[in-house]
């Protein structure tokens, strides 16, 4: 098939788009930088075009003669809104994925497969988890052929948060830890994901018009999480909690940074429970993801 994967140069949409075109389609990439797209090795293969999802006169024809599309497009600098450059899950999340959602009625493109996250809910408190509801919403809407996937947090070469992690345990004998609450969350590989996307496009049949929930088989707390990096890294490391509250307090005045490194809105996502349901993934797209530990060696054990 010929599919379009906006998002493709990202963390998860690498994962999925390199894993469409191990099993042979034909993958274009939809971002705002196409030239980023040959300096991606798990891009080797992939055509490329420009187009920015939350300007809907720049997909016009993004999507001609494509057979599906995948979302994977998340705002720079997330989970750190910064509402005076449109920077907002509402802006990316929701009406970023509505015009990719028009743009494909309009060129006739009738699979679409959105990457949302856990706990979307168009009803929630949480602009996070709403405007991904919302998304999920249009999308069911929409007429055409859907797959939402919803992941936990997922890890592997190129994240954003384990990485960090790895690299403060990496030069520091103090591991913070936010939060003293226990949060609870099932880790997914990277790779998971992208056989979870690639297993629906080989399940024409029985995959779509489905939501799929993905995480690792473990509820772990953030804590078991720590200490798992660390005994896969060989490290002695004193895991340290921080209160949210004094996070907050700490991380308030980055707000006025034109870029901040983090706010207290990103503690508040970072700190969230990611709890999924894995049984219809299993049953259908017959994905079973790797627990933690087994995912950390791939990448981080010499
Ligand atoms: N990572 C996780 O743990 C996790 C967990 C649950 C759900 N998810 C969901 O999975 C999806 C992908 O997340 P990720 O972590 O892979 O994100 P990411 O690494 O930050 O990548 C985001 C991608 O979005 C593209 N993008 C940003 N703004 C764009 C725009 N205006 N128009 C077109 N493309 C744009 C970027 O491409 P260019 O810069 O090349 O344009 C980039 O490749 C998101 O929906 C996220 O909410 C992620």
């Amino acid at each position: 098939m010929k599919i379009v994967v906006a998002g493709g140069t990202g963390f998860l949409g690498r994962a999925a788009a390199g894993s469409l075109l191990d099993s042979g389609h034909a993958v274009t990439v939809l971002t705002r930088n196409p030239d980023r797209v040959r300096t991606i090795p798990r891009l080797a293969g992939a055509d490329a075009r420009r187009g920015d999802v939350t300007d809907a006169p720049s997909l016009r024809g993004t999507l001609a003669g494509a057979d599906a599309v995948v979302c994977a497009v998340q705002f720079p600098n997330h989970p750190i809104e910064v509402e005076r450059k449109g920077l907002t899950y509402d802006r990316f999340d929701r009406l970023g994925t509505e015009n990719l959602i028009r743009e494909a009625q309009d060129s006739g493109v009738n699979r679409f497969f959105y990457l949302s996250g856990a706990g979307a809910d168009p009803a929630s408190d949480l602009v996070w988890y709403r405007a991904k509801g919302r998304a999920e919403e249009s999308l069911r809407h929409s007429g055409l052929r859907y797959v939402i996937l919803r992941p936990s947090w997922a890890y592997g070469p190129g994240d954003q948060a384990m990485s960090k992690f790895a690299s403060i345990a990496r030069l520091s004998p103090v591991l913070p830890q936010l939060g003293v609450r226990t949060q609870r969350i099932q880790p997914v590989h990277a790779d998971d994901v992208g056989l979870a996307v690639r297993r629906s496009f080989e399940l024409l049949e029985v995959a779509w018009d489905k939501t799929f929930e993905i995480g690792g088989p473990d509820i772990m707390t953030m804590n078991a999480v720590l200490h798992t990096l660390l005994d896969v890294m060989g490290l002695r490391r004193l895991v340290v909690p921080i209160p949210v509250v004094l996070a907050k307090l700490g991380t308030a005045p980055l707000k006025l940074l034109p870029r901040p490194p983090m706010t207290p809105q990103g503690i508040e996502f970072a700190v969230q429970d990611g709890v999924v349901d894995t049984s219809l993934l299993e049953k259908v797209l017959e994905v079973h993801p790797v627990p933690l530990r087994v995912g950390l060696e791939r990448y981080l054990v010499p």
